[in-house]
């Protein structure tokens, strides 16, 4: 039985990264909020014939956008103001896993979006863990739980769509590109 789980913990040093530039921090995951719901849109759109995946989507994407106004709303009680989007070398190299046969390709961009919801719901817990600011606290707590929600949603699409052997054979493969393309980048006050 597949857990579906990711192969290496994030390093203690990343949550010292973060606690030290919250703010930066803060710019980088209303972006990846953001993204997400867009994401899920491209989804929306590239599967016009997969109605249960656009429904599916279209609530994702809602979701993602939701918490994006809250890490914005943060941000600008903060009197903040982010500055313009960063690349994302971790997603970036994740994606040129992505296989060009388009049911391969389908597969794989449930599984690599899976990863990065399991990568997201871990780094939010540890942060829900370790900030002093009970507010924030129950914030990233909650925010940990609806992205493990999502990891579980994109392995039951995958699930509805592929063989199970298949699926737990691929992610597993996604696993372990995952940790290593993690492990490659530098520790910064961001989300990946
Ligand atoms: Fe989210
Ligand atoms: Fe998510």
């Amino acid at each position: 039985m597949t857990d579906y789980g990711l192969v290496t913990a994030t390093r203690e040093q990343w949550l010292d990264a973060v606690l030290a530039d919250f703010n930066g921090f803060l710019f980088d995951h209303a972006a990846n909020e953001r993204k997400a719901s867009a994401m899920a849109m491209t989804l929306v759109a590239h599967y016009p014939d997969k109605p249960d995946l656009v429904r599916s989507m279209i609530d994702l994407a809602m979701e993602e956008l939701a918490h994006f106004r809250q890490v914005i709303g943060l941000i600008h009680r903060r009197g903040l103001t982010p500055p313009g989007d960063e690349k994302d070398p971790y997603v970036n190299a994740l994606r040129r896993h992505l296989r060009p046969d388009p049911a391969d390709y389908f597969l794989d961009r449930l599984l690599l979006a899976a990863i990065i919801e399991a990568r997201g719901a871990e780094r939010f817990g540890l942060i829900a863990g370790a900030v002093n600011d009970p507010e924030l606290a129950r914030f990233y707590d909650a925010l940990a739980t609806s992205e493990q929600g999502h990891h579980k949603h994109f392995i039951d699409q995958a699930l509805a769509w592929f063989d199970d052997a298949v699926v737990a054979a691929r992610f597993t493969e996604w696993a372990s590109l995952e940790s290593t393309i993690l492990q490659s980048q530098p520790i910064r006050a961001r989300l990946h």
